[in-house]
């Protein structure tokens, strides 16, 4: 149909069924498998640890894609290599003199690595990195909650991050994701798109997927 991607995040699944909340998700045409790590100090919120993703690990083939929003990304990111991540993001913004350190230690492990800026982060910070990772994720909100409205000064990144990107380089918008908001960023020219509360708060996750393969 089209080379999108769609990445719900499971953080507005039922936390208490995610294997069941996963398999609906990825019998209803998703790939990936968005996980918000969050630890209460570079995002307001704590979410979950490399143990929930070793665990998901064991019920999916699917991809696993991890989006670390945590302080000291480096520290933590062999934990979550060996829980069975396919891609790994961390921020920019909690990275920075490490950030080398970062990409080389998801890369060594065969993994694909992925950046990420807040809204308030300017586009060309990440031109350093861009030739070294294999995504670049564009907060379209600001991290640490789903449900929250879409930016679309945020959006304007991608026009940019376009301009300099490789043509294999996957440039991933997340918050506040619809099908309004996804053609929006699509047209600016991203092809993978996290969502939340949109696919699992739906009552219908199989059409709004769909909808959002072919916006
Ligand atoms: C926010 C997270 C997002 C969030 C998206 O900090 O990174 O992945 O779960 O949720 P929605 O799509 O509801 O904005
Ligand atoms: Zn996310």
């Amino acid at each position: 149909m089209s080379d999108i991607i769609i990445s719900p995040s499971i953080l507005s699944a039922d936390f208490a069924n995610l294997e069941d909340e996963i398999k609906s998700v990825t019998m209803s045409g998703a790939k990936w498998i968005h996980i918000d790590v969050m630890d209460g100090h570079f995002v307001p919120n704590i979410t979950i640890g490399a143990p929930v993703v070793k665990s998901l690990r064991k019920i999916t083939k699917e991809i696993l894609d991890v989006h670390l929003m945590i302080d000291n990304p480096e520290k933590y990111i062999p934990d979550f290599i060996q829980a069975g991540s396919d891609i790994i993001t961390f921020h920019l913004e909690a990275a920075r003199a490490k950030t080398c350190a970062c990409i080389d230690l998801i890369k060594e492990a065969g993994l694909r690595a992925g950046i990420s800026i807040k809204p308030k982060t300017p586009a060309k910070e990440i031109i350093p990195y861009i030739d070294k990772v294999d995504m670049v994720l564009i907060m379209t909100v600001e991290p640490g909650f789903s449900g929250q409205i879409f930016m679309p000064k945020c959006a304007q990144k991608i026009t940019e991050i376009k301009k300099w990107a490789p043509d294999n380089l996957i440039i991933q918008v997340d918050g506040g994701i619809n099908d309004k908001t996804a053609k929006i960023c699509k047209d600016l020219g991203a092809n993978c798109f996290v969502c939340g509360n949109y696919v699992f708060k739906s009552e219908n996750r199989k059409q709004v997927i769909k909808r959002l393969l072919s916006v």
